[in-house]
């Protein structure tokens, strides 16, 4: 037997279910019985009613999984897969925040820490932030942890105050205007499909700014043939798969998450079938993380 075909027997007879983001690798994502963004899953992690989550992922999706259904075992082939973004912020400067702003409220990109999530009023993801940030009845947001997302939801809720925090992704920040300009002259015409965690120099040279989910969408539904695509490539299988014609460019060689590639098709199986690697959050932490994610579910409707 294969290890695919081992990792769907297990499946079956454990009666889980494996979700997985569109950046880890190729011959994970074929395994996986949802696929899609952050929130995306963050949706599918709240209402399964499979009673094993193999989450193939970095780890604040496990841990947001847990912290949405905690009678569920979640799993996570490699425990040490973290996102950096999800510790750059300080919760005393979110403290300190909340003492300066009387009306505030504290919007946690789902890439964060289960314990900056207990400091936050809402989470969002690159797919809903602006909707949700748009909505909220509070006149000042202080964003944590992308300073990049906060910048680009800031110009597009120019009605509010929002108070940006220095953290970045370091995959997305290190594309620059420069690369941009050098793919566009080697493949003139091509869309720039982008998303928000790139820098304002990048964003500007834009044709379209969304999630992973959302740049899929874009190029799918676009009538050019090839495109330029300011992500993680691990979305290229997925473009290809739904986009056989079309042909999709990086923006630099570099746009790997060293994070996400670290699950693997074995580490699936062995998890699956050693039922390790499973994810823990404290009840008390749980119970605080748990409310700016119910709202961001709510709210992004
Ligand atoms: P999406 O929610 O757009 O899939 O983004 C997740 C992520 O980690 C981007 O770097
Ligand atoms: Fe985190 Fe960046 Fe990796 Fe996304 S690509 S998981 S934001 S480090």
């Amino acid at each position: 037997m294969t290890v695919t075909e081992e990792i769907q027997q297990l499946k079956k007879k454990k009666h889980a279910v494996i979700l997985t983001h569109y950046y880890v690798p190729e011959e994970v994502q074929q395994v996986a019985d949802y696929i899609g963004d952050s929130y995306y899953l963050s949706q599918v992690a709240a209402k399964t009613d499979a009673e094993i989550l193999v989450f193939c992922g970095v780890s604040f999706m496990g841990e947001s999984a847990k912290i949405l259904n905690p009678a569920k075992k979640v799993l996570m082939p490699d425990l040490s897969a973290d996102c950096a973004m999800a510790h750059m912020a300080e919760i005393e400067a979110v403290k300190k925040m909340r003492e300066t702003y009387e009306d505030l409220s504290v919007v946690c990109y789902i890439n964060s820490t289960a314990e900056l999530k207990t400091y936050s009023d809402v989470c969002v993801t690159s797919s809903n932030a602006v909707k949700i940030v748009r909505n909220l009845p509070n006149q000042n947001i202080f964003f944590i942890p992308d300073g990049n997302l906060g910048r680009y939801v800031a110009e597009q809720v120019p009605q509010k105050h929002v108070i940006l925090n220095p953290g970045y992704c370091p995959v997305h920040n290190a594309m620059t205007k420069a690369d941009v300009l050098a793919a566009k002259a080697k493949h003139p015409g091509a869309p720039f499909l982008v998303h928000p965690e790139c820098t304002a120099e990048v964003l500007e040279e834009a044709d379209y700014i969304g999630s992973t989910s959302g740049i899929i969408e874009a190029a799918s539904k676009s009538d050019k043939e090839e495109f330029l695509i300011g992500t993680e490539t691990g979305v290229f299988y997925e473009l290809k798969k739904q986009n056989p014609d079309k042909t999709f460019y990086p923006v630099m060689e570099q746009q790997v998450c060293a994070d996400m590639k670290l699950v693997t098709l074995d580490k699936v199986l062995d998890v699956l079938q050693n039922e390790s690697n499973e994810v823990f959050v404290s009840e008390e932490t749980r119970a605080q993380a748990l409310h700016p994610l119910e709202q961001m579910l709510a709210l992004a409707k």
